[in-house]
């Protein structure tokens, strides 16, 4: 009786779905399919943002916010502080679009921020870079 007990306990375990993640593909800026009858991606556009902030804006910006990325230790003026509730109080949503958009030359700010023009097309990646932002000043 009590060999069955134990060999059911195994076979729920083994049960358990424990695929391992896929692999990242690490390719920023890689274009999106769009194919014909392509509808609203499935895959949140706040996944695409997630990932995006942490492969390329953490780079500079820090993967939280705070500007002390491993490429800004050069960099002058240094990124902003996202945690910084004056900073964040005294930006509009708008502007830190536009900034993303144009990069730092195309704002006045320093040209050492890049801009990320192609995500015109894709406004909701826009958004969810603008609520990953938004979110380091919410701790
Ligand atoms: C190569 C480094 C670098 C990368 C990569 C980078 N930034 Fe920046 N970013 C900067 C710097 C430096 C500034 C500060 C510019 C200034 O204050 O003159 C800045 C400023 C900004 C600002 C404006 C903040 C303000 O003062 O209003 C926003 C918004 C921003 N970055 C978002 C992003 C996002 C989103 C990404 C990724 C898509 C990104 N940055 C990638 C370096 C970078």
């Amino acid at each position: 009786m009590r060999m069955l007990i134990a060999l059911v306990f195994v076979v729920a375990a083994c049960g358990k779905n424990t695929e391992p993640p896929p692999p990242s593909s690490g390719t920023p800026g890689a274009p999106t399919e769009s194919g014909p009858g392509a509808k609203k991606p499935a895959v949140g556009a706040d996944d695409q943002a997630q990932k995006m902030f942490m492969t390329v804006c953490a780079m500079c910006h820090g993967s939280d916010g705070t500007g002390n990325g491993p490429a800004a230790e050069n960099l002058n003026p240094k990124p902003r502080n996202y945690t910084d509730p004056a900073w964040q109080a005294s930006v509009t949503d708008e502007e830190i679009k536009k900034t993303i958009l144009l990069g730092g030359q195309g704002v006045g700010k320093s040209a050492s921020m890049p801009g990320q023009p192609q995500l015109k097309d894709q406004p909701e990646v826009l958004d969810g870079l603008v609520k990953i932002i938004r979110g380091f000043g919410k701790k």
